[in-house]
């Protein structure tokens, strides 16, 4: 991994010269490590754009601003949560969801760009992104199209690697333990986990019941590739106090992994799952039923949409 840093950031040096280079940061573990990356190749002329899109995790876009101004890092912080809103009302099918947000983000981003004018755009690109995309699984999200409009050449020092060893590679250029270790999250993020139309009411209740997820798996001490809540967007019959309740139901997915490319359902113990369930429906009123996704990947994949 040492020689790896020192290879690396002696390649971004090369390349990007005396120029400004540009990242989109969501704080995942790929975007964070490729971002330290460039930062200690290029310092203060690698601008680090991070876009609230509104579909981020509880308390996510404080937590990563904090996170990196800390870093040292040259962060933008950018506030679209009502335009991407806006772009996904009445949008049901999971590709045209991810299209919407890929277009929407690319369009923010655009403008950040512009005003910092980069040459170079740095990508967290990792191996099965690539991998995944071409056998056209799923539209990964990513700043597709970008590149050519606005004239940026593409950096990606992580597209060679895997998960884990992102993971060593982040740990040894001294990124926290509570960004390294945590598990992905997808792109597009909670739309991924919502069936049908995404609005801020549907968010609102996806985000709550992920936190509750994240949180009981924490307490329980274990340790999945990763778990989360999906709103099925179906309603079933409930029965609360002596009153018939028609209600949400949401799905739990806990899954073991390696690299994300195939996983297994966990064998989570029972009373962490009802503890789960207990919480959902007595936290969020909409909800007033929890299923647990027992299927494999393949042929489900990790994520519902
Ligand atoms: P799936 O759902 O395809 O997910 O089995 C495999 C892994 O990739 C994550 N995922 C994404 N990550 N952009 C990303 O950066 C995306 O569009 C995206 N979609 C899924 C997912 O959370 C899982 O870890």
């Amino acid at each position: 991994m040492k020689s790896f840093i020192e290879e690396k950031v002696r390649e971004i040096r090369e390349i990007v010269g005396e120029g400004r280079a540009i990242i989109a940061l969501s704080g995942g573990v790929d975007s964070s490590t490729a971002a330290m990356l460039a930062y200690k190749a290029i310092g203060e002329r690698l601008h680090a754009v991070f876009v609230n899109t509104g579909l981020l995790r509880k308390g996510e876009p404080e937590f990563v601003v904090k996170t990196f101004r800390d870093l040292g890092l040259n962060l933008i912080a950018v506030n679209a949560e009502e335009r991407f809103f806006k772009a996904l009302r009445g949008v049901r099918d999971p590709e045209e969801k991810r299209k919407v947000i890929g277009r929407v983000f690319v369009e923010v981003f655009e403008e950040e760009a512009k005003k910092i004018g980069a040459e170079f755009l740095i990508q967290g690109t990792i191996a099965p992104d690539w991998i995944e995309s071409r056998g056209g699984i799923k539209s990964h999200h990513n700043v597709g199209g970008l590149p050519e409009r606005l004239n940026l050449r593409i950096i990606e020092p992580l597209r060679d690697l895997y998960k884990d060893e992102v993971r060593q590679l982040a740990k040894e250029l001294g990124i926290p333990e509570k960004i390294y270790a945590r598990m992905p999250f997808p792109g597009p993020g909670l739309a991924a986990r919502i069936i049908g139309e995404v609005n801020p009411e549907r968010v609102r209740i996806v985000r709550e019941a992920n936190a509750i997820v994240e949180e009981e798996i924490e307490r329980a001490k274990l340790r999945p590739w990763q778990a989360f809540a999906v709103l099925l967007g179906i309603k079933t019959v409930g029965v609360q106090g002596d009153i018939r309740a028609y209600k949400e139901t949401v799905a739990v997915r806990i899954v073991e992994s390696t690299d994300g490319m195939t996983a297994n359902a966990m064998n989570v113990p029972f009373e962490v799952l009802q503890r789960i369930a207990f919480r959902i429906v007595s936290e969020i009123p909409e909800v007033c039923r929890v299923l647990y996704d027992i299927t494999n990947k393949p042929p489900a994949t990790i994520e519902f949409e």
